[in-house]
């Protein structure tokens, strides 16, 4: 991955919880449309039992996370990634996304989901990239105007 940072797991116990917390709600507020923002629920959401929230610190600020969930042993999704745009292009995305799949992988779902809006090209290339398909496209899903790709990385059965 790109030098200076590497990828950190959120524990609920970490002493720099409020302080990551309060990290990634402020990028929120800068990379999101409000109705996208998870921003005034983010310590909610990561609270919830089966959700996991993976980030990468340098120099003592975030530069990127990315949060996911395993609500049922049939699928787990992406909920949020996310890279500070003066990090991006540097690798932090795929690499937060190749670990959090890796996370999924071990608590044995068989499927990741995900939603992503199309004009987002960056991130459905990403996706791709990793081997997600797009399953359908939701229109009206964030907002009257902008759709979403449902998006699905399915394992193996072995
Ligand atoms: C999508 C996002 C997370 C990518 O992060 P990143 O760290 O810049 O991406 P990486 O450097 O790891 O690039 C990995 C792959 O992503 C795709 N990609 C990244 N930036 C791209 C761009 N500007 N144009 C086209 N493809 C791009 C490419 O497939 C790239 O692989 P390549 O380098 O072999 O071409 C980042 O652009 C972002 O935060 N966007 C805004 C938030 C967002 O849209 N999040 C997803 C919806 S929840």
């Amino acid at each position: 991955m790109a030098a200076g940072g590497a990828i950190v797991e959120l524990q609920r116990n970490s002493p720099k919880w409020s302080n990551i917390v309060e990290g990634i709600v402020m990028l929120e507020r800068k990379i999101f449309p409000k109705h996208e923002s998870l921003a005034r629920s983010f310590d909610e959401e990561l609270r919830k039992r089966n959700s996991g929230l993976l980030y990468v610190e340098v120099n003592g600020e975030v530069a990127a996370y990315v949060m996911f969930s395993w609500p049922s042993s049939l699928s787990a999704s992406i909920t949020k990634l996310a890279v500070k745009e003066n990090f991006r292009r540097q690798g932090y995305g795929e690499a937060l996304l190749l670990e959090a799949i890796e996370k999924c992988r071990t608590r044995n779902v068989q499927r990741i989901a995900l939603h992503v809006d199309p004009l987002r090209t960056p991130a459905v290339n990403l996706y791709k990239k990793l081997g997600f398909k797009v399953d359908n496209l939701i229109e009206a899903y964030y907002a009257s105007d902008r759709n979403a790709y449902r998006m699905y990385l399915d394992f193996d059965a072995e």
